[in-house]
């Protein structure tokens, strides 16, 4: 079991799946869904080993292990934390 952490709020989720339903429960905003707008970018504190490769989307908005676009990007195991721009 895998986790999204961010300030003291722990969203569990489960290895192989996407973590955008717990980054949208912790409140990161979301747009497309589909790794077109650039909305969902979070800034990973802790973990960004626990989480899958960056997609082509990704890679087209330069992002990096450390930025990723959480629309886009699976948990693999363990937990990450998380930061983004809360508005
Ligand atoms: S919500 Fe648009 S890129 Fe993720």
């Amino acid at each position: 079991m895998g986790a999204v952490k961010f300030k003291d709020t722990v969203i569990p989720v489960e290895d192989g799946e996407p973590i955008r339903d717990a980054c949208e429960q912790l409140g990161v905003p979301f747009g497309c869904r589909s790794g077109l707008c650039g909305t969902c970018m979070i800034t990973i504190e802790e973990g960004e080993n626990n989480l899958t490769e960056l997609t082509p989307e990704e890679e087209s908005m330069d992002r990096d292990r450390k930025h990723r676009l959480a629309c886009q990007t699976q948990i693999r195991q363990n937990s990450i934390t998380i930061t983004f721009d809360e508005v």
